[in-house]
């Protein structure tokens, strides 16, 4: 179903979260089936999920709870099987593949483990890529700026095999940043960092939160990092609870 761009931006209803502040995500019965052979395993099994604006939670969970998963669907990369995700109350399903890339590239960004930069680039030339890709201009400058508010200002010439693992991730927060996202979600982003330079790498990401106002969610499989969220959930069997869980 084709929508134009204020449909895009409208919402089907008032929605609101417990605390007052406006919903930014939200997740009905959301469900997703995959086919293994001749079993169909439930990787997400009806999550209602919401999320305020500016609010960051934490997922935990073993090896196959559906956690990526999870965030695939959120992103609109994997299609549900039944139930919905809406961001700003507007539903995503009825999207089509072409307004799905765009609502990523606008409004979603994404932290992974294996930071995904650009080899051939510099960090500097990282950050703006997504920029130019956007054409919002003075996108050069921009990108200096993020990498000064991720302390990288003196490394933007610097080619991602140059710099440290807390580095790299640095320039890809700065990245996955520079489209002022509605919502930033991160599959185990210190998952491949020593402690210290991960609860680092949390510091920037909180900081960007605060100066952006996105909308957090990230996986982790470390308590620490689950424990600086606002709120916690676990997820097992495609399912998630609220709660610190084992
Ligand atoms: N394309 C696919 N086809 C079949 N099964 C899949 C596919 N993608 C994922 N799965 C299965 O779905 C389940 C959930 O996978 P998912 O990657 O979401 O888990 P996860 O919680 O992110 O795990 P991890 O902590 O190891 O990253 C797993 O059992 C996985 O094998
Ligand atoms: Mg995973």
């Amino acid at each position: 179903m084709a929508r134009d761009d204020g449909d895009l931006l409208s919402r089907d209803q008032a929605a609101s979260s417990a605390t007052g502040a406006p919903l930014r995500l939200e997740t009905r019965r959301l469900r997703r089936e995959l086919r293994s052979g001749e079993r169909t395993l439930v990787v997400v099994n009806d999550i209602d999920l919401q999320v305020a604006a500016g609010e960051c939670v934490s997922i935990r969970g073993p090896s196959g709870a559906g956690k990526s998963t999870l965030l695939a669907l959120l992103a609109g990369l994997d299609r549900p099987t039944a139930g919905s995700v809406l961001i700003d109350g507007q539903p995503i399903e009825g999207l089509s593949e072409d307004e799905l890339a765009l609502l990523r590239r606008e409004k979603v960004g994404f932290v992974f483990q294996s930071f995904q930069l650009l080899g051939n680039l510099t960090a500097r030339e990282n950050v703006q890529y997504p920029l130019d890709l956007l054409g919002r201009g003075r996108s050069r400058q921009r990108a200096e700026a993020l990498l000064d508010d991720v302390g990288l200002a003196e490394r933007g010439h610097h080619y991602p095999s140059q710099l440290s693992g807390g580095e790299q991730q640095r320039v890809a927060l700065a990245r996955a940043f520079a489209a002022e996202p509605l919502i930033l979600l991160g599959d185990e982003p210190t998952g491949n960092l020593d402690t210290v330079t991960g609860a680092a790498i949390l510091d920037v990401m909180m900081a960007l939160r605060d100066r952006f106002g996105s909308t957090l969610v990230l996986v982790t499989h470390d308590p620490a990092v689950a424990a600086r969220a606002d709120r916690e959930f676990v997820m097992v069997d495609g399912r998630l609870a609220a709660g610190r869980g084992p």
